[in-house]
């Protein structure tokens, strides 16, 4: 029997049902939290002396795009439309199985070493075994699926035959779903409504309900998208979902910034996920979701850093930062509190995902995924309230261990499981054969 590993004099920030933060042990037992206490006795296990760290739950970022992640620095200062016509896609279409590897490589690293240790992934059109192989080997927790994409103007290397698309999203889904332990699960992902045919929408709304798995898209996020959906449709965006049947609690949608009252009202009715990507929507000058607003409605949001190219990091405490910030010159600066921001990052992002009775807080019985941060830096004391340190003043590089699943994954700001040396020698001829 592998050793129990006893977690000692953390000051652990719990988010459980109580809010509970206090200085203390965690036993992790295989990939189990076993007991969580002020003092739990040594006995044989392995003591890993946490004195100095803030012990949080493994953080969690509900909208990731691993594919892009080669494409860092090189696509700014665009629309969204413009900057998915002339940049994204045609990077993406170029993508070999080599250059998607290593752009996912870099993602996780990334991702890893500031502390996220779940994330839902929107892929590709092609070649998402790779991505699902990378996920493995990271250790990393994650819903992933290829894109869809099979309706109107956008570059033949990425158009897809319906059929052929929804064909390749259940082969992986029976390949992926639910591999590693259960870490790994399937989540399929049309692009967005504008590049999907009806057909393609309400197959894979069916097909998401049947292998109870979530549907993750993008939505009303642009002016000019909106108005490509109205034109098609008839219909804002959210009414689409649900006119074609698949507005439920499994619908996951990044952005939600142009809504009207009626598709707010859906959101909460149907209990639709909003995914929130602050840094995306700035950068994109997308606009500002109401994320206030949701929340007094009782809406589920949770966050994500979107991909590299609009953001232009993977890092979840610049996003928790900027969820709060930027809604405080036009709602006052009681507007997302602090704590409202972590919820975002833990226990709200493990709802989204389906995930609340395993991850998103520290208690016993949940698995072992834990962040650990540097109590002390001159950046972040001090301090009386422990989430205002984490959303306002704590910076990604203050993450120097990482454990999943019962797995150490991050040591001493070392990522395990990525090789970065073969990242460093091969990123340059990646991101040639995809941008030239
Ligand atoms: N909408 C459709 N595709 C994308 C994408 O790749 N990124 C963002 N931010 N929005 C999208
Ligand atoms: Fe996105």
């Amino acid at each position: 029997m592998p050793k129990k590993i006893l977690i000692k004099n953390a000051l652990i920030v719990t988010m459980n049902p109580a809010l509970d933060s206090f200085k203390g042990d965690i036993l992790v037992s295989a990939n189990r939290i076993e007991q969580i206490a002020e003092h739990i006795p040594a006995n044989d296990n392995l003591v890993f002396n946490a004195e100095g760290y803030i012990v949080t739950p493994g953080l969690i970022q509900t909208h990731i795009h691993l594919c892009q992640t080669l494409f860092r620095n090189l696509a700014d200062d665009l629309l969204l439309l413009d900057w998915l016509k002339e940049k994204i896609w045609p990077f993406e279409a170029a993508h070999q199985p080599d250059t998607l590897r290593l752009s996912a490589q870099l993602g996780l690293s990334e991702l890893l070493k500031s502390g996220t240790t779940t994330i839902l992934d929107m892929g590709t059109v092609h070649h998402q075994d790779v991505i699902f192989e990378e996920l493995t080997k990271s250790g990393i927790r994650a819903f992933a699926g290829k894109t869809m994409m099979d309706y109107g103007k956008i570059p033949a290397g990425l158009n897809e035959k319906t059929h052929h698309s929804i064909d390749e999203s259940v082969r992986l889904l029976k390949k992926w779903d639910n591999s590693a332990n259960g870490r790994i699960r399937y989540a399929f992902a049309p692009r967005f409504a504008i590049s999907c045919s009806d057909e393609l929408l309400i197959e894979t709304g069916r097909l998401a309900k049947e292998h109870n798995t979530l549907f993750h898209t993008h939505a009303s996020e642009n002016p000019g998208e909106l108005e490509l959906v109205k034109k098609r449709f008839g219909l804002r965006n959210i009414e689409v979902f649900d006119k074609l049947g698949f507005a439920k609690e499994n619908l996951c949608l990044a952005h939600c910034i142009w809504l009207d009252e009626n598709e707010k009202q859906l959101l909460k009715a149907q209990e639709i996920k909003v995914l929130h990507c602050p840094s995306s929507n700035l950068k994109l000058g997308s606009g500002i979701a109401a994320i206030p607003e949701y929340l007094k409605r009782g809406i589920h949001v949770s966050i994500g850093a979107d991909g590299a190219p609009c953001n232009n990091n993977l890092d979840i405490f610049t996003e928790m930062r900027l969820a709060a910030l930027i809604q405080k010159p036009a709602n006052g600066p009681k507007a997302m509190p602090a704590l409202d921001v972590f919820k975002l990052a833990t226990i709200n992002g493990a709802e989204t995902l389906g995930l609340k009775d395993e991850v998103g807080s520290i208690e016993k019985g949940k698995k072992a995924d834990l962040t650990f941060i540097k109590l002390n830096q001159v950046h972040s004391i001090p301090f009386d309230n422990v989430y205002s340190k984490l959303v306002y003043s704590t910076k990604a590089d203050d993450v120097e261990h990482v454990m999943i699943d019962g797995q150490w994954i991050v040591r001493d700001k070392k990522v395990l499981t990525i090789d970065e040396k073969q990242i460093f020698a091969n990123i340059e001829h990646a991101v040639k054969i995809c941008t030239t």
